[in-house]
């Protein structure tokens, strides 16, 4: 691993772009992290935070001074709830940034730039059954993203392959799947399901119902923030400029993740299916083929393994603030 150099992390404040922080100074990285809020659990481990809004072309611009290397994380995110609502907004925002970041960096000569796109630029014509098939890179044309938040992701990503292209700015594309873990929003409206329904059973009494949105039959891979980390950090060392999956290829069920965080709760709950709530496409997985042969590696940290940490930090979080309120 090549040490030493000056990095900016965008989004530094929020899920991800915390970790990435962390591990980049461990790994003997200067970093500035940038975002518009701090840090929500704990402080920052960058040498330098900046509150910035990267929406703005003169925010951007300071945000990327004298940097080497971009981990551009910053973006207006959240659960389907949120994503499938709130579509104007969070395609304007994160244009915005992305647009700005990538023309910021090219002005101030960054070397490199790595942009976290999403599953949700796969189209939903292979994702309308719980056993679609495992989503591979190539899959995403012909296009059908999903509306507002993947389109915009998708357009992002043709972004970094003309900036490489005609500005040689080398880009890095990772497209994460469903990443859970500790330091992650847990409740709000901005959360995702394994946090949500780790908060749910762990505000739950045995056999309580706790509410479930769709049928539960619709499926999922979930990725641990560790293993997250590792493959961004391996990406951003390695030549490969292409799109490229960072997730986990385990394919399980809503109803199977309930059931695995009340075994982690060691709660026995009753399911209550909420049809009318936003559930997003039928079935999403993975394909690590090119993870596989690129990196020569994959995701490691079991599905229960990461929940059992997951469901602990926020059982954690609760108590910690009944206790504070009492
Ligand atoms: N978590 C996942 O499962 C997942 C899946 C696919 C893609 N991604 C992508 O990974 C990245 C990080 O996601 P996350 O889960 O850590 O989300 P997050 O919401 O925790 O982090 C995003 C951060 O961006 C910041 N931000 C938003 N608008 C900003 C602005 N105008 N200026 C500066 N900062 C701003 C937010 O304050 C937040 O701290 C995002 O680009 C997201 O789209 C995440």
């Amino acid at each position: 691993m090549a040490q030493g150099k000056r990095v900016l992390v965008t989004g530094a404040g929020g899920f991800i772009g915390h970790h990435l922080t962390r591990r980049l100074v461990a790994d003997g990285h200067w970093v500035r992290g940038a975002d518009i809020k701090y840090p929500e659990y704990e402080s920052t481990h960058a040498q330098s935070f900046e509150v910035l809004d990267l929406r703005r072309w003169s925010d951007c611009l300071q945000a990327t001074r004298e940097i080497d290397e971009v981990y551009n994380l910053a973006a207006n995110t959240g659960g389907i709830g949120f994503i499938e609502t709130n579509k104007a907004e969070i395609t304007r925002d994160n244009s915005l940034i992305n647009l700005h970041m990538l023309e910021a960096a090219r002005f101030n000569e960054v070397r490199r730039f790595l942009f976290t796109s999403s599953a949700s630029v796969y189209p939903g014509y292979r994702q309308d059954t719980p056993d679609a098939a495992p989503l591979a890179e190539e899959h995403a044309y012909p296009a059908d993203a999903e509306d507002g938040y993947g389109w915009e992701k998708l357009s992002a990503e043709r972004l970094c392959r003309h900036y490489a292209e005609d500005y040689g700015l080398e880009t890095r594309v990772v497209r994460l799947h469903n990443i859970f873990g500790p330091l992650g929003t847990f409740e709000g409206g901005c959360e995702k399901s394994p946090a949500a329904f780790c908060r749910k059973i762990a505000m739950a009494a045995d056999n309580d119902s706790i509410e479930v949105w769709g049928d539960g039959k619709q499926t999922r891979s979930y990725c641990y923030i560790d293993d997250c980390v590792e493959g961004i950090c391996r990406l951003m060392r390695s030549d490969y400029g292409e799109p490229i999956n960072l997730g986990q290829d385990r394919l399980i069920s809503v109803d199977e993740l309930v059931d695995m965080v009340a075994a982690a709760a060691e709660k026995s709950v009753k399911k209550e299916y909420v049809a009318s709530k936003p559930q997003g496409v039928r079935g999403r997985n993975s394909d690590n083929s090119r993870l596989r042969n690129v990196l020569g590696w994959v995701p490691q940290t079991s599905l229960e393994r990461g929940i059992e940490i997951t469901y602990r930090w926020i059982r954690e979080q609760l108590e910690t603030r009944d206790a504070a309120s009492e």
